[in-house]
């Protein structure tokens, strides 16, 4: 039982309802702090408060939630949005409302000081190294060999993943990743980090005083650019490799400081055992949501408001089948010339959901970031191999056709 309990939750942030709509079923009150433009009408329905602006920067947020504070008191600031987190635990921090503690959620935002904090913790260790130009690079290679991988610190959706295999692939992603000279301090940091090998999953968890409940473990699917094309829950791994990934997301999760609420945590499952991609203080995106709630019954936002409003947890709902899996369409890059087979897609055994965000018109690219995905469908079967094939099946009936863009 979580004390203090919650009674008023301040969202900050985004467009998504789903968090709101499930704290008005426990019962609390809500107010909406955000864009203007991100304020849709569900959000008013869900609000006994909102206060808009029609840009929001850090800054603006962090001293609007504080002088609203003092005549709207709240009990917890709260988001789902990867660009709030931040925000929404320094809110926390300043008013002193119990949260994750802002080290914690500073660390999880921060791909080079996660792998510091878990430096030497009982996790499993992954080499890495803060670095802002060439020449770091080039050290990190030296010490670790190759091949590496080179990412933004702070990045987001796969964006400018770099694979560098060898001393040429190295020399031609510093020349495109690094600005020329960049030896300044407050170039944007990005992290090297030994390139692990291995089947990749996810653990979405949800923790209530420190104590982390294993909710489902996710399989996930990427293409060339490690950018994430599908997913199935339940995982397809045994007894074995199931308890290694809970453990290791356990150890993670509290060597990170992590006290409440929902997790999001990536692993490879490498020779050597699970290793740590990244975590996030808040439930996966991508439909993860939706995949859970069907395979295994666990309602993630109804969990996290049932425990911060001091209820205890509801019974899960049961499963509705045994496996459910989202496959996302991707293209080559050009101008779209046909779009369709949403009708035909959604016509799939086992098919729950499918739609393409490409119109007739629209200039398309490779998939090299999730932003750049075209469409989706999500299905359920009696097991994961028939969840995936139908979701596949789906997104194969969906029609995107481009034609280059200097052709006319
Ligand atoms: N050290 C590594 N070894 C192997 N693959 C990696 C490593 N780091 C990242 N990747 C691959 O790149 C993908 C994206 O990396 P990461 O999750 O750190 O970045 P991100 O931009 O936050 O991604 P997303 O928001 O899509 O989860 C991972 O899911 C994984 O497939
Ligand atoms: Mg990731």
């Amino acid at each position: 039982m979580r004390t203090p309990a919650v009674q008023s939750v301040l969202f900050v942030g985004g467009k998504r309802t789903e968090a709101l709509e499930a704290a008005r079923t426990a019962g609390l009150q809500v107010i909406y702090l955000g864009r203007l433009g991100d304020m849709s009408d569900r959000h008013r329905q869900l609000a006994d408060a909102a206060f808009l602006f029609p840009e929001f920067s850090p800054e603006l947020a962090l001293g609007s939630a504080v002088a609203l504070h003092a005549f709207l008191p709240f009990d917890l600031a709260y988001t789902t949005g990867d660009a709030y987190l931040r925000i929404a635990a320094q809110i926390n921090d300043r008013l002193g409302l119990k949260s994750n503690p802002l080290h914690t959620v500073r660390a999880v935002d921060d791909k080079a000081l996660m792998r510091e904090v878990l430096r030497g913790k009982p996790v499993g260790q992954v080499a890495s190294a803060e670095v802002r130009n060439r020449t770091d690079l080039e050290h990190f290679a030296t010490a670790n060999g190759f091949p590496l991988i080179l990412k933004p610190s702070r990045g987001s959706a796969s964006k400018d993943i770099h694979v560098i295999s060898d001393a040429t692939s190295l020399a031609d992603t510093a020349r495109t990743a690094f600005t020329e000279g960049d030896t300044a301090e407050d170039a944007a940091p990005w992290v090297a980090e030994e390139l692990l090998d291995g089947r990749e999953f996810s653990v979405e968890t949800h923790s209530a005083a420190g104590e982390h409940q294993i909710l489902a473990v996710t399989e996930k699917f990427k293409n060339e650019h490690c950018v994430e094309i599908g997913h199935v829950v339940p995982a397809r791994v045994t007894a074995a490799e199931h308890t290694l990934l809970a453990d290791e997301t356990r150890s993670v999760l509290t060597a990170l400081g992590v006290e409440e609420g929902p997790a999001h945590t990536e692993l490879i499952l490498t020779a050597r055992g699970p290793r740590l991609i990244e975590t996030h203080t808040r439930p996966g995106g991508d439909a993860i949501v939706e995949l859970i709630k069907i395979a295994t019954g666990h309602d993630i936002h109804g969990l996290t408001f049932a425990w911060l409003s001091g209820k205890p947890a509801d019974a899960p709902f049961e499963p509705s089948a045994a496996a459910a899996a989202i496959w996302f369409r991707t293209t080559g890059p050009g101008r779209v010339t046909a779009a369709g087979g949403e009708a035909a897609a959604r016509t799939g055994e086992g098919v729950l959901f499918a739609s393409l965000s490409a119109a007739v018109g629209d200039v398309v690219r490779e998939a090299r970031s999730s932003d750049d995905r075209c469409g989706e469908a999500l299905a359920v079967g009696d097991d994961a191999d028939t969840a995936l094939r139908r979701a596949q099946a789906a997104v194969g009936r969906l029609v995107v056709e481009v034609e280059p863009l200097d052709a006319g």
